[in-house]
């Protein structure tokens, strides 16, 4: 079976990147990218292309190349369904605000109104692809009501979960470690899984392209997270202890990375891992673990967001302690917001409650991020509801000059992993703060030597 046209709903930081990679490598078909926010669609159509709606290195000239020829952005959600052979699910699916399973489980309300937009708009059999990452046995759900509130037509649903990392996402879709696809062992399974191999095998080599069963597929989506984010945690606990023995992380992680076994990635300690992935799919799989009654595997995993959780705090505590045990009243620089470098995502940022944890302390906070605005800072800010918006507004000031923004603070904490950060007149930056000057590195991006050099009183995480 051959596909010429697909359909993705959600136009969010995978949609988008990802249906924008698929055209880009397949201009014979047409991929068409629907979602119910309209100002975003305007946004992914906006002419001036530093415009998008998300920012990742690359996206504008893959967007360039196809948007107009084989790739496009609509509102139209029905028609876009109607005329495609194969409908990506690409929807958000963040942990529950309410009822059974709050704060734990995933919410799978956008992931539902998609299948049944899907079932009404359908006059032909489709296929289904999961891309949303969803807790194991969804595509069961999926299929159910698309065949009970279908027209008697026929669904093949496939999991096809994404790696992709915010900030390396085109690299990692034009050059994926592996591509997965589970689908059902049937004739009429093995076909789909057939036509969305084709799909990838334009540009990604045979042997990467996995297919398993939908479960496998489902729970490896989660697994990954739940190991990546454990290699975070596991090495920002080692930072704790680096802290107080003399060892230095850095070094600790450069002489374990070197085994083969343990390998030398994801290994640097932070301020702590944000994102809109780890912790919801941890928490998720906690949950699921729990309905199984499997409480030990629960209480595993849990542990790597507690873990997490500390680490927030712990630097959040350690710029109160250093800055003799109080902030009321001093301005403290945040250089980062977001929660990676090369990504304008804020979701889950450690920044955000590293500044709350300051507010709290009736710190004033001063926000520089190269790719976050204003607004954003504040939505952050006010999702917590840990104080209102007018005092949020009062406390954090938002600027586009890192220079300015540094200015007559008494410390810098940095909270994004920014290159530019590396490259700032460090000294010019010192001579304008109030004095002692002092600089947290959540990110162990600059040189202690160089820094104490200039007279910062210089603290990194994981050093002696
Ligand atoms: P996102 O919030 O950026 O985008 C989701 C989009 O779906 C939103 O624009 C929303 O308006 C739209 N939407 C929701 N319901 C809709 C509906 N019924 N019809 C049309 N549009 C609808 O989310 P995201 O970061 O792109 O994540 C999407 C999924 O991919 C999640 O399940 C996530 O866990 C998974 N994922 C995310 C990443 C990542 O790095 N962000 C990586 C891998 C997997
Ligand atoms: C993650 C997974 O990597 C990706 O495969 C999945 O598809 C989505 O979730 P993402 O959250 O975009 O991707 O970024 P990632 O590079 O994994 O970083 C997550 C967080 O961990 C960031 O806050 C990052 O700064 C932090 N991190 C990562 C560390 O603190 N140390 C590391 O060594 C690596």
């Amino acid at each position: 079976m051959k596909v010429t046209k697909i359909c993705c709903i959600g136009a969010g930081y995978v949609g988008g990147p990802t249906m924008s990679v698929i055209a880009q490598k397949c201009p014979d078909i047409k991929v068409t990218v629907v979602d119910i926010n309209q100002t975003r669609i305007d946004a992914w159509n906006d002419p001036d292309l530093s415009n998008l709606p998300v920012y990742e290195p690359g996206l504008d000239k893959v967007v360039a190349e196809a948007r107009g020829r084989n790739l496009f952005f609509s509102t139209d959600v029905i028609k876009a369904i109607e005329e495609s052979e194969m409908i990506f699910i690409s929807v958000n699916t963040p942990t529950k605000t309410y009822g059974e399973g709050k704060g734990m489980a995933a919410d799978l309300k956008w992931v539902e109104l998609c299948a049944r937009q899907i079932a009404t708009a359908s006059k032909e059999d489709k296929i289904v692809v999961e891309k949303s990452t969803l807790p194991v046995r969804t595509a069961q759900a999926v299929k159910d009501i698309l065949v009970n509130t279908g027209n008697g037509l026929k669904f093949q649903i496939l999991s096809n979960p994404e790696f992709l990392a915010e900030g390396t996402a085109i690299e990692d879709l034009e050059s994926p470690d592996r591509v997965l696809i589970g689908g059902d062992d049937t004739p009429e399974g093995k076909i789909a899984i057939q036509a969305l191999v084709d799909i990838y095998a334009r540009w990604v080599p045979k042997d990467r392209i996995l297919t398993t069963n939908v479960w496998s597929s489902e729970l490896s989506k989660l697994t990954a997270n739940a190991f990546l984010a454990q290699r975070v945690s596991s090495i920002n606990a080692l930072s704790e202890l680096c802290e107080v023995t003399g060892a230095d992380v850095s070094e600790v992680a450069k002489a374990i990375g070197t085994d083969s076994r343990i390998g030398s990635k994801f290994l640097k300690a932070s301020v702590g891992f944000g994102g809109s992935c780890f912790q919801k799919d941890i928490l998720n799989m906690v949950y699921i673990c729990r309905s199984y009654q499997l409480n030990e595997v629960a209480d595993y995993w849990e542990q790597v967001i507690k873990m997490n959780d500390h680490q927030k705090a712990r630097f959040a505590k350690k710029i109160i302690k250093s800055l003799y045990n109080t902030v009321s009243g001093k301005k403290i620089t945040f250089l980062g917001w977001a929660f990676k470098k090369d990504t304008n995502d804020t979701r889950e940022s450690a920044a955000i409650y590293v500044a709350d944890h300051l507010l709290s302390e009736q710190a004033k906070i001063c926000v520089y991020d190269p790719k976050v605005n204003q607004e954003k800072v504040y939505a952050d800010l006010e999702y917590l509801n840990t104080r209102s918006s007018d005092e949020n507004r009062r406390h954090v000031k938002v600027m586009n000059d890192p220079y300015e923004a540094c200015k007559d603070s008494h410390a810098i904490a940095i909270l994004t992993e920014w290159d530019e950060f590396k490259t700032y007149d460090w000294e010019k930056i010192y001579q304008n703060m109030l004095k002692p000057a002092t600089l947290f590195d959540g990110r162990n991006i600059l040189s202690k030597e160089e820094m104490t050099k200039i007279g910062f009183r210089f603290y990194a995480i994981g050093k002696p």
